[in-house]
């Protein structure tokens, strides 16, 4: 097993080992207030974990209900989430019990931001069961929904209490889904840590002997950023590198693309972008690892209907726009570029 501590505004720690899901009663019974829980989920992994996960709480006594609701983005709205605050209180969750979230990036932004919310805070686990979900969003806080004039506009910090990585679970993904994960263990790669791009050049598959490593690694990378900046003020903002233009993309085809084939486009522009700005080129090096991993890089909007959705974003500020632009392969700089700028430079790449 690896173990990754995360000393933010609360200290947890991130397990990494196959077969988890059947041990997580035994690692919630240290949690020893804890009596009830509910594990929340939706209805594509519940078929498939949540009996396992469920049984192996009641084996160690608590009482679990559960909240199953339909899988997709589209669920991540106020209607699910009242439904699960409403389940919370009818199921008498006070605050010492707990919220397990069993799932991937939607279930775990869901149940983390109810967490955040019901009677004022109260403990939650990640379980997450996609390679986006064990690499980036159990890890750090983020909670939030999306509400109609935006992804994750309603949300809050609210640290898990653990996290626990069963990367078994990675063998009933589809291979696009595993995919968009491994555009977010490229840009750990681009921002902080060339040695592992470097790895990383030879694809990751799901049954990779290497699979455990590479969370791990990327784990521990988002934990050093977290750690120096809990609240997203500046070093965090690293993180959403390929993410300016990957959401324009994800906005601009109604979140037809998934994600991580969002941010590997984003992340080929931000290159070029970079290079555009005088920074050293690394715009082949980034193309190939991305285009290995069977991403399509082209991009489907004018530079105008990009750009218009880009300044929408809620990481922009007055007239400029913050973006994330590799210096060196493992190093990466925040840039502020004037709109004007940016608007002509992304003419000139689409
Ligand atoms: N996924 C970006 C972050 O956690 O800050």
């Amino acid at each position: 097993m690896k173990k990754v501590t995360v000393n933010a505004s609360k200290k947890y720690d991130i397990l990494i080992e196959k077969g988890l899901i059947e041990k997580v009663g035994e690692h919630i019974a240290q949690f020893d207030k804890v009596k009830r829980v509910c594990l929340v989920s939706d209805d594509k992994v519940f078929s498939l974990y949540g009996e396992k996960c469920k049984k192996s709480l009641e084996k160690q006594g608590f009482f679990v209900c559960t909240f199953v609701f339909e899988n997709g983005e589209k669920s991540k709205n106020e209607t699910v989430l009242f439904k699960l605050l409403n389940t919370l209180a009818e199921n008498k969750i006070t605050r010492t019990d707990m919220l397990i979230a069993l799932g991937g990036g939607v279930v775990g932004d869901l149940c983390g931001f109810a967490a955040a919310i019901y009677l004022r805070g109260v403990k939650f686990v990640q379980i997450p069961t996609t390679l986006l979900a064990m690499v980036d969003s159990s890890v750090g806080g983020k909670t939030a929904i999306d509400i109609p004039a935006g992804k994750n506009l309603v949300g809050a910090f609210h640290q898990p209490s653990l996290v626990l990585c069963d990367w078994s679970a990675l063998s009933t993904l589809d291979n696009d889904i595993f995919r968009d994960g491994c555009a977010e263990v490229i840009k750990y790669g681009v921002i902080l840590d060339k040695a592992f791009f470097e790895l990383l050049k030879t694809p990751i598959t799901k049954d990779s002997q290497i699979i455990e490593d590479v969370i791990y690694r990327s784990v521990s990378i988002k934990r050093d950023v977290v750690e120096a900046d809990e609240f997203d003020t500046g070093l965090r903002q690293l993180l959403n590198f390929g993410h300016t233009l990957g959401h324009a993309i994800e906005k601009l085809s109604n979140f037809e693309l998934s994600h991580g084939v969002c941010v590997a486009k984003g992340s080929y522009l931000a290159a070029v972008l970079g290079k555009a700005m005088g920074h050293r080129d690394f715009v082949c090096e980034i193309k190939t690892v991305l285009e290995d991993y069977g991403f399509d890089l082209s991009c489907p909007f004018s530079a105008k209907d990009i750009t218009s959705a880009a300044l929408s974003d809620k990481k922009r500020t007055g007239d400029s726009i913050t973006l994330v632009i590799p210096k060196e392969i493992g190093e990466c700089v925040l840039e502020k570029m004037q709109v004007d700028r940016f608007v002509k430079i992304i003419e000139e790449i689409v």
